[in-house]
């Protein structure tokens, strides 16, 4: 059997933020982010908007378009770094706020890459008979953990909700053709968020410091992306029989253009063939590719039959790919 997407959700919160701001915030230029990133502005969640509120508009998006209600879901799992809190889970206050009935509900971490880990789990679960209906919400609000006074990565993210409904595939030539995943613990200081947990635990020092916010090497991150979301698509094709040649659309994480440009080039395909949205939303991490598909499919590019790739990477680091024949 296959499983497929049923239906995708999203939800951005109304406040932009544009480069012209950045440029009042730290020493940048409008110039200099739309060149280096391809990002013209992003948004912003408020204060009191913790990204639990994002996940669950999101998520009923999602079921709307499934046709399905919050009683109908077996299991929900939510990829995000930026929780409400360590404990209890974003996935139980999700379940709570929705209503869903009391399923297993759970988090979990892989960065950026948070979709596709979760798109996996979701495909397994339903292929193991412990659920029919899976939701997979990727919720971020990076802005929370940005540290505004360092130009190299304040002026990159942005906060946003996706999410999908997986569920049995009513036959065997549409849905979930491959799914592709992989982890290099010994890269994580590259990209981290260092106090607050059990190995630096939350003292005057490390705000200070300001130790609570996101610490990237962009340059370093930057190359691993550029080679480990090449090497997902790859395997993409490899895994799925699905040729470069036969892909419709590549749906990429959305960190920064040249790394998406490059990654079209290399697998020979037009940008008109790439969802991007990275010049409206900036990164907003585990969140940006199902945002990106939400609006692709809502628009009628990805369409029944559609080819799609789907590919990550991120904070671990881990990286990995989704390909599909869409279509229930
Ligand atoms: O989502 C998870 C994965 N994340 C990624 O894949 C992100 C990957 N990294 C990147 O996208 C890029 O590395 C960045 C956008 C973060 C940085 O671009 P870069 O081309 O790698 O710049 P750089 O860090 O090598 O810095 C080049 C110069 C430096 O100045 P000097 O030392 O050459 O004088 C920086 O200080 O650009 C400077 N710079 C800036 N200038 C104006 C860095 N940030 C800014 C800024 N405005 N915001």
């Amino acid at each position: 059997m296959k499983t497929t997407i049923l239906g995708t959700g999203s939800f951005l919160p109304e406040k932009v933020l544009t480069n012209a701001d950045l440029e009042k915030i730290v020493d940048t230029s409008d110039e200099w982010i739309r060149t280096r990133t391809g990002i013209s502005e992003r948004r912003v969640a408020d204060e009191n908007t913790p990204s639990s509120e994002l996940a669950v508009r999101a998520a009923q998006n999602a079921l709307d378009m499934a046709g399905l209600k919050p009683e109908d879901i077996d299991i929900i799992i939510v990829g995000t770094v930026t929780p409400d809190y360590s404990f209890p889970s974003t996935a139980c206050l999700i379940q709570n706020k929705l209503g869903a009935r009391k399923i297993m509900s759970y988090d979990f971490s892989a960065g950026c890459t948070g979709f596709i880990y979760g798109l996996k789990q979701a495909d397994a679960f339903i292929k193991a008979g412990m659920a029919k209906y899976v939701l997979v919400i990727a919720v971020e609000e990076l802005t929370k953990i940005t540290n505004w006074t360092d130009r190299g990565t304040c002026v990159l993210f942005g906060d946003g909700s996706g999410a999908a409904v997986v569920g049995p595939s009513k036959d065997d030539e549409h849905g979930i053709l491959a799914t592709y995943t992989a982890a290099d613990g010994s890269l994580g200081d590259l990209l981290i968020l260092k106090a607050g947990g059990s190995a630096m635990p939350a003292s005057h020092e490390t705000v200070d410091k300001n130790l609570h916010t996101l610490y990237m090497a962009g340059n370093d991150v930057f190359k691993h992306a550029v080679r480990q979301m090449e090497e997902s698509a790859l395997k993409g094709f490899e895994l799925s029989g699905i040729s470069m040649e036969q892909l419709d659309w590549l749906v990429p994480h959305q960190a920064n253009i040249r790394i998406i440009d490059f990654l079209a080039r290399r697998l020979k395909l037009s940008m008109e063939q790439v969802v991007v949205t990275i010049h409206k939303y900036g990164n907003t991490s585990a969140s940006s590719i199902p945002i990106a598909l939400d609006e692709a499919v809502r628009d009628g590019r990805i369409e029944k039959d559609s080819n799609v790739l789907m590919v990550a990477f991120g904070a671990g680091f881990t990286w990995g790919s989704v390909t599909m024949r869409w279509g229930i």
